[in-house]
């Protein structure tokens, strides 16, 4: 009876000529859960929401928290960040825009039923997460942008919020006080921005994750980048895996990133293998000069990969990037793989 199954199944995935797939190892008994290096509280959130004997407890005595679902736990587990006021890429105390306001971008997907919600360019609301969830659960749509996800939110009870900071504020009028380079002032460091991604997977092999930032600091107003855009700031499909991007991302847009990793996962790379060669095809497909230096590009990417089995890995164009995870060994930070050593 065995044999004839598994004659059955290796017929079954022959057939399957575009999706191709490979054996995975036994899939992880416990959640495990990826982010970018900021998102350790993250991970463990989503880890958290997502142990089977927390859910045995919740199911049976509470009404909170009853929503299992790996892209909720992602959510979760990102919006611990959006609230950090010192987290200056995501949520509140994000670095705004060149005219001083903060608008932010942040999209979800779920493995399971291949659905996706995201907002841009939103403002005035600090969990474009979770507003992206209520997109993807309560509107026949993908992505809302501006003032009409504002006004989604609101009817979906979202508080109004000033998200400009203090901090990010004064950083903000540094840099505008400093545009020139024809007067006696030292510009400061350019602040690149940041974000945040975060991947789960329950242990009945469901995933979810969601990406969510403020964006490029200082960015042409209504500026989007890749962290709303499905496929390439996340892409989630429970029969291969899930991957999500930070850094630059016009490059994850213009290469569909993180739907390109997924597909190296499900062709059987390793989820490191696959943010690797992520990596290299948007270093192969950099060719405007204004983007390179030295022939390399001027900028960087991270990719962050977990593969349905519950293995994982990331990688960056630049050496010197970690990656969150947490999984049987515990919350911590690993190395993750690069193309080019920074000298
Ligand atoms: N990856 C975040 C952004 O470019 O907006």
């Amino acid at each position: 009876m065995t044999s004839i199954r598994r004659r059955d199944l290796l017929a079954a995935s022959a057939a399957v000529v575009l999706l191709p797939r490979v054996s995975r190892a036994e899939p992880a008994p416990i959640p495990v859960a990826v982010s970018s290096a900021n998102g350790i509280p993250a991970v463990k959130r989503a880890c958290e929401l997502l142990d089977p004997a927390l859910l045995a407890t919740q199911t049976r005595t509470s009404t909170v928290g009853r929503d299992h679902r790996p892209v909720h736990a992602a959510v979760q587990g990102v919006s611990l960040v959006e609230n950090d006021p010192k987290d200056m890429s995501v949520g509140l105390g994000g670095l705004p825009n060149e005219n001083g306001v903060v608008q932010l971008d942040a999209c979800v997907m779920e493995g399971t039923t291949g659905l996706g919600g995201a907002v841009a360019a939103i403002e005035n609301i600090q969990n474009p997460s979770q507003v992206a969830l209520r997109v993807m659960d309560r509107t026949d749509h993908v992505l809302l942008v501006g003032k009409g996800a504002y006004r989604f939110a609101r009817a979906h009870g979202f508080r109004h919020a000033e998200l400009l900071t203090e901090a990010a504020r004064k950083r903000w009028l540094r840099w505008k006080e400093n545009l020139s380079d024809k007067d006696d002032w030292i510009p400061p460091e350019r602040d690149k921005g940041g974000t945040i991604t975060c991947l789960a997977r329950a242990p009945n092999g469901h995933m979810g994750g969601c990406t969510t930032t403020s964006g490029l600091a200082y960015k042409i107003p209504s500026r989007v980048g890749d962290s709303p855009i499905i496929g390439a700031g996340l892409y989630v499909d429970d029969t291969a895996g899930a991957a999500g991007c930070t850094g630059r991302g016009e490059a994850c847009i213009l290469n569909c990133a993180s739907f390109l990793a997924v597909e190296f996962m499900r062709q059987g790379r390793t989820a490191m293998q696959a943010a690797l060669e992520t990596c290299r095809r948007i270093v192969a497909r950099t060719k405007a000069k204004r983007l390179l230096n030295a022939g390399r590009p001027a900028f960087n990417v991270k990719v962050y990969c977990l593969r349905n089995d519950g293995t994982h890995g990331a990688a960056s164009i630049w050496s010197g990037g970690k990656y969150a995870v947490r999984d049987a060994k515990g919350a911590r930070l690993e190395p993750a793989q690069f193309v080019f050593k920074r000298s």
